[in-house]
């Protein structure tokens, strides 16, 4: 899947529309909290400026649903890119009109704006087409950075892109392509996938996707009591998703029809409830008596996981294995994040929880990649076409 980037443009001289994800959480002073998702934009921010483009940022922020939100403003993500890139960064007050067309006609080469949020206009979630042409018209290239918007057909990741000849990504969103569509369409071998988290239910597409591409799926989290469930074992009273029972079921029918190793929990730590303070107890069997909730999975399970993780050449994982904000039930998490930083795979991880579990137990640079997308890469994993992926230009 290789498309276009910044390298195939010349953006001297040219105003350039750059969509990002500044989609960035806030504290209640409006201060960027994490910058993630602003720092992984700046190689693409920079090389622009560098060869005198007049790049033109445009964002969401939040869900402010079509209306002017005062805590959805962009300036907090203008402070911190100004700061990030040591030039200014003029947050616009809106992102169409003629103050922003002025605004934007007054720019030297090498100048950066940054365009009120988008989602303050109702328009953009649309897709509305005289809303695209007006952004359309802001600009003489576009560039799309945003892989974590990607999965949205909206105005300005997909919509805008029919009014230019060509469309190109940014290097983040080259990245994420490399190794997010790479490790699904030519994986080293053995391929694994690492899958946790709450529900089973937004994990069953990308079960069933994965089932045709990896060598094998380890689970863990909480969706492993549905899946435990289905296939009759007692579950005590850990989490289970009834209403999901009958997919859930074929879902491991598809995965025994297909022989892929699909590894479930063969042991939990369980606790009447799951709050700080409670002291989990190791049920050294795959069944939980009643009373009990399986948290987290227990230590054989994590022996057994590492092994796996230690023999494979490509890894991704999205989800936790237990509830790892409590750390009586983080183990089995760190110890997967410590075994997936170890081991000599390309490493991809996506999706929030995960990503912050690595962040936070300090492994974040030894993970090959870490995708700023949490939706974009779970739609990817499901087998879906991006909407702002697919309106680029092939190469
Ligand atoms: C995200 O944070 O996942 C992206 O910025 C997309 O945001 P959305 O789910 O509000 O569209």
């Amino acid at each position: 899947m290789a498309k276009k980037n910044i390298d195939d443009i010349n953006p001297k001289g040219k105003r350039v529309l750059v969509r990002v994800d500044f989609n960035v959480p806030l504290d209640d002073n409006r201060n960027v909290t994490d910058d993630t998702r602003i720092r992984a934009a700046l190689p693409t921010i920079q090389s622009l400026v560098d060869r005198g483009g007049r790049v033109i940022l445009m964002s969401h922020l939040g869900r402010p649903k079509g209306q002017v939100k005062e805590e959805f403003r962009l300036e907090p993500a203008a402070k911190s890119l100004s700061t990030l890139l040591k030039k200014p960064v003029t947050a616009l007050k809106d992102c169409i009109g003629d103050e922003v067309k002025n605004a934007v006609n007054a720019m030297q080469d090498g100048d950066v704006v940054l365009l009120e949020n988008l989602r303050f206009h109702p328009e953009e979630e649309k897709n509305d087409p005289a809303f695209c042409k007006q952004l359309a018209e802001l600009g003489d290239l576009y560039v799309n950075d945003a892989f974590g918007t990607a999965h949205r057909a909206h105005a300005s990741t997909e919509g805008v892109t029919r009014f230019f000849d060509t469309n190109v990504a940014g290097y983040l969103m080259q990245k994420e392509i490399e190794y997010l569509v790479g490790a699904l369409e030519t994986p080293a071998r053995p391929f694994i996938a690492i899958l946790g988290g709450l529900k089973i239910s937004g994990k069953i597409d990308v079960i069933t996707n994965l089932l045709e591409k990896v060598d094998g799926i380890l689970i863990g989290g909480a969706m492993a009591y549905t899946l435990l469930k289905v296939k009759g074992i007692d579950v005590g009273d850990s989490i289970v998703e009834v209403e999901k029972l009958d997919v859930a079921k074929e879902t491991l029918a598809a995965v025994e029809a297909k022989g892929v190793s699909f590894l479930l929990p063969e042991d939990h730590k369980a606790a009447t409830e799951v709050k700080d303070g409670i002291e989990p107890q190791v049920i050294d069997a795959q069944s939980i008596p009643t009373g009990l909730k399986g948290i987290d999975i227990g230590p054989a399970t994590i022996k057994r996981y590492e092994e796996e993780i230690a023999k494979a050449k490509t890894i991704v994982w999205n989800g936790p294995m237990g509830v790892f904000e409590i750390p009586a039930f983080a183990e089995g998490t760190i110890r997967i994040a410590k075994a997936v930083a170890a081991s000599n795979a390309v490493t991809i991880v996506g999706g929030g929880d995960s990503v912050s579990a690595v962040n936070q137990i300090g492994v974040s640079d030894q993970i090959t990649h870490i995708s700023t997308g949490g939706g974009a890469s779970l739609e990817l994993l499901e087998g879906k076409v991006l909407p702002g992926l697919a309106a680029l230009s092939d190469k």
